[in-house]
């Protein structure tokens, strides 16, 4: 359901290595190849990291030869642009379409139909079949995704849905019925409208099955349909081989209703956060989906009997493991349980990036110095043989040229920010960037406590003192979903913060603090290469990996983070002195929310006072009480600090003070 593509251009001619002769050609066409590239929308199609790395893995599937395929679903608005306003942030609709899009190539040959609703017919040999409902026709589009350095290129497919032209009534739109002759043309094109459509209400609900369904249908459909070409080249395939002939690997649960629809399926699981764990009603299922329900019920049942029958100890777990949930105020299907009974394995893979794209060509400066001191190229598909630099660490030519890589990124970066906030950074300021999505779980408020903190300690200071301190410019970027109300605080209390303290002219020498607006894959390629501390900060236990974290470490960036997700193993890659480790354990967190609840946590004091200077109003008078609230008290999730900001707030402090040493 989802792929962060962000822009072709660059990624094309760089993967077909003709960066220079392109840009000659440009320019004696009069055009600058980097005025060419920012013509070109980004195409959104995503979320976060488990879009982009849906994205990432179509790169490095073409670079490897691998016959792969992406599918999705064409949304005519993909994420939403972020706006900054007084309010905080705004939504508006993105229309990557809007313009012509080259990338998007149209395939009149390549539709299907898929069924909504309807009923089910049963045959005399008893065999069943959906029939009747709503049929809405599937049309391809396809990007083409070109591997680094190889002839290989594959495509992502993408869907946009329609109504025949059979379905539009030319007796009822004569008759002046205008809206009622096309309505299933508009019911069609809801479809593909937006990414993640609002499912507070019923038809919400419905609309984001439809999608499901209808991006699991119709790429099925074309699997199948090219398994059977490619065995005979008419048409019957032999069902046997189809299962060492064709992968298909579900991102996350969206398209779990491939299973009911084909079976021989694998599963990637992003995370075990509750609230992503998708579920649905099961009135909603019956209604538009009715025979996939028959079929999720019979693999249920007979998911109960192995259970019963071969795994006994198993068995008192069965009410948490099933798919199927009947308490009777509230049947839902367990999308991930329907994920995991039907995979054919089980196992774990630590995430990855495109290094084209994340060092190659967003960092050109910096690539160039590796493969100078390397003597080779091949590290952009070997990453290990990054390990060879190691024994140029302390050379001071070497040091020199990294160096002023960092800087030839850092002054675009600034000069950016400046066009895009208004706000002049130093450049030989340290960078510190945090561009998470924006949740609780990942901490952005531990930051900005942080950033509040510093701020009130270089004000307290003499200018002689301050004069001692590490100058800091904190960026911070990201889009909060949005009907996520304490996410959307957050924004606003970075921006409020930053308000003041970049104006201060007493202190903004030493610290300034940026929200980048509308962060998007564009926007990282610059932000990244730029970056010199980059946070990872999420409470230990939530983050089932991250990957903008490999992304700045492969640009020479420190981290500073909690053990947590790939943190783990980059800490282990790049050697502790790297790593600003800071904050509990996964394994520390229950017993730390138990000590919260029986009233035994003791704030550390620097804690207390941070959120005081905010309740103080000292960035404005909006109401911050609700989010400061929500790391107070003792019990819940998303309140009672269920994230743990209070208990690693000193901790936090500690590293960030490491930090501005190792800088100096
Ligand atoms: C989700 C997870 C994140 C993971 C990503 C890709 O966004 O929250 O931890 O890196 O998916 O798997």
């Amino acid at each position: 359901m989802e792929f962060l593509q962000g822009r072709a251009l660059n990624n094309a001619i760089g993967n077909l290595n003709i960066q220079g002769a392109y840009a000659d050609a440009l320019s004696k066409l009069g055009h600058e190849l980097e005025d060419i590239v920012e013509q070109e929308k980004d195409a959104a199609l995503g979320n976060g990291g488990l879009g982009r790395l849906a994205s990432c893995f179509l790169d490095s599937m073409a670079t490897l030869n691998l016959p792969a395929w992406g599918y999705g679903l064409r949304y005519r608005y993909g994420l939403f642009k972020q706006r900054i306003t007084k309010e905080g942030q705004e939504e508006i609709a993105e229309d990557w379409l809007e313009k012509f899009s080259p990338w998007v190539v149209v395939r009149h040959g390549v539709v299907f139909p898929v069924r909504f609703f309807g009923h089910v017919q049963v045959n005399p040999d008893g065999s069943r079949k959906w029939v009747g409902g709503e049929i809405v026709q599937a049309l391809a589009y396809d990007v083409p995704i070109p591997g680094y350095k190889t002839k290989n290129t594959i495509s992502l497919r993408l869907w946009e849905a329609r109504a025949s032209a059979e379905d539009f009534n030319l007796f009822q739109f004569n008759d002046g019925q205008y809206e009622s002759a096309a309505q299933l043309h508009t019911r069609a094109q809801q479809i593909c409208a937006v990414l993640y459509p609002g499912d507070a209400t019923e038809e919400g609900k419905l609309l984001r099955l439809k999608q499901q369904l209808f991006v699991c249908s119709a790429s099925l459909q074309d699997i199948i349909l090219r398994f059977k070409e490619r065995r005979t080249g008419k048409g019957s395939g032999k069902w046997s081989e189809f299962p060492s002939k064709v992968a298909v690997q579900l991102n996350d649960t969206h398209p779990t209703l491939a299973i009911p629809e084909l079976m021989t399926i694998a599963y990637t699981n992003h995370t075990v956060l509750p609230e992503a764990l998708e579920k649905w009603s099961q009135t909603v299922m019956w209604k538009l989906l009715l025979r996939h329900m028959e079929i999720i019920e019979e693999i249920d049942k007979r998911f109960i009997a192995l259970i019963s029958s071969s795994w006994t100890d198993l068995e008192s777990m069965l009410p948490s493991m099933c798919i199927l949930d009947n308490d009777p105020k509230k049947p839902v299907v367990r999308m991930a349980n329907l994920c995991v009974v039907s995979s054919h394995t089980f196992q774990n893979k630590t995430n990855g990036i495109t290094p084209p794209r994340w060092l190659r060509f967003c960092s050109p400066e910096l690539s160039n110095i590796i493969t100078k001191w390397l003597k080779t190229d091949q590290w952009f598909t070997k990453l290990d043989q990054l390990v060879g630099l190691r024994k140029f660490a302390d050379n001071a030519d070497f040091q020199t040229e990294w160096a002023s890589a960092k800087m030839a990124n850092k002054q675009p970066l600034a000069w950016y920010i400046l066009q895009v906030t208004g706000v002049s950074i130093d450049s030989s300021s340290l960078f510190d960037i945090q561009v998470n999505r924006i949740h609780e779980y990942k901490r952005q408020l531990l930051n900005i406590l942080g950033a509040v903190y510093r701020y009130k300690k270089l004000k307290e200071m003499s200018p002689e003192e301050r004069k001692n301190t590490t100058p800091r410019t904190v960026m911070v970027g990201r889009k909060a979903f949005a009907t996520y109300t304490n996410a959307k605080r957050i924004v606003k209390l970075v921006n409020d913060v930053g308000a003041v303290v970049n104006s201060d002219p007493e202190v903004n020498n030493y610290l300034k603090v940026v929200f980048v607006p509308n962060y998007n894959v564009s926007v990282a390629e610059m932000l990244i290469p730029g970056s010199e501390l980059s946070q990872h900060i999420s409470t230990a236990g939530m983050e089932a990996s991250g990957t903008s974290s490999m992304k700045f470490a492969l640009n020479g960036c420190l981290i500073i983070g909690t053990l947590d997700g790939a943190n783990v193993e980059i800490r282990e890659e790049i050697g502790d002195e790297n790593f600003f480790l800071f904050g509990a354990t996964a394994d520390d967190s229950p017993r730390l929310r138990k000590d919260r609840e029986n009233g035994l946590f003791k704030p550390d004091p620097r804690f207390e006072e941070a959120k005081k200077f905010i309740r103080s109003g000292a960035f404005g008078s909006y109401d911050y009480n609700p989010l400061l609230d929500s790391m107070e008290g003792n019990t819940g999730y998303g309140r009672g600090d269920y994230f743990l900001v209070g208990h690693d707030f000193s901790s936090y402090l500690d590293a960030q003070k490491r930090v501005d040493e190792a800088y100096k």
